[in-house]
């Protein structure tokens, strides 16, 4: 199993966008996705219409297992959802032994999937070191701006922190340049700067797109929100990328 986890602490640079839509994709390409949203702001859950519930707040402080706090979206895809009450989680978590590692322990016996993929809040809270730990890979989505690109690049540290002082293998395999605009310079100098700091993780660009930002709330996602837009376009061409990528790991 692939664990992806989608995140940049800068905020709105197309995390869940990019969770939401990738899921999906994967999905429609008949690989089983779980998605699992690890941001108290919960907007997996609104995205898809879940109805109030079980969440990730109960796995990480019951210890009782992943039952009631799955819920299926889709042929093939599944949504662990959040909200705020995760905040009282990540307290709670702070007073713990290994911390760090609760959402691996907890997520331990979920094995059934091709691929889990992990939104992360736009922070580097105990939550997000959390899901970086349980994580083997990292996506940064990188909205064309420079504290976008300064929120990638302090990343680097946190995940070298993971690495050296938990000694948990992670790397950054995909950098995607989110609101990509070709009429803007500002775009093409941060994808070449992207290039030079990520040589060979850069994916073609997410463009801006209105139908991208329309479809979150008719609770859709962008291949059946709009089929024939750029968004759908975009997300498929990341779908295929990230299949492909499975030989390289
Ligand atoms: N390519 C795009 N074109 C236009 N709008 C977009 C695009 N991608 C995302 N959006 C919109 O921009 C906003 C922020 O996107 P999103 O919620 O995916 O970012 P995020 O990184 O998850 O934010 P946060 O850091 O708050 O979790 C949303 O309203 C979303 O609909
Ligand atoms: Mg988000």
């Amino acid at each position: 199993m692939r664990k992806i986890a989608i995140i940049n602490q800068k905020g709105g640079t197309g995390k869940t966008t990019t969770a939401a839509n990738l899921g999906v994709g994967l999905a429609r390409k008949g690989k089983k996705v779980i998605l699992i949203d690890t941001d108290p702001q919960g907007s997996l859950g609104v995205w898809f219409n879940i109805p109030e519930g079980k969440t990730l707040y109960h796995i990480l402080t019951n210890g009782s297992g992943i039952e009631g706090c799955v819920y299926p979206i889709m042929n093939n895809l599944d949504l662990i959802p959040s909200n705020r009450t995760l905040v009282q989680a990540e307290i709670l978590l702070a007073g713990r032994p290994q911390r760090e590692s609760v959402l691996k322990e907890s997520l331990s016996k979920i094995a059934y999937y091709d691929y889990a993929i992990l939104d992360c809040a736009p922070s580097l809270s105990l939550l997000s070191l959390n899901s970086l730990i349980y994580a083997s890979e990292v996506f940064i989505p990188v909205s064309m701006e420079y504290l976008s690109m300064v929120g990638a690049k302090e990343l680097l540290e946190n995940l070298k922190m993971a690495r050296e002082l938990l000694s948990h293998d992670i790397k950054v395999t995909m950098v995607i340049p989110t609101f990509y605009d070709k009429r803007n310079r500002k775009s093409s100098e941060v994808v070449s700067n992207l290039d030079k700091y990520f040589p060979g993780l850069v994916s073609s660009p997410i463009r801006v797109s209105v139908k991208l930002s329309e479809s979150v709330s008719y609770h859709q996602d962008i291949f059946s929100y709009a089929p024939h837009s750029s968004g759908a376009e975009d997300y498929e061409k990341l779908v295929e990328r990230v299949i492909k990528s499975m030989a390289s790991l």
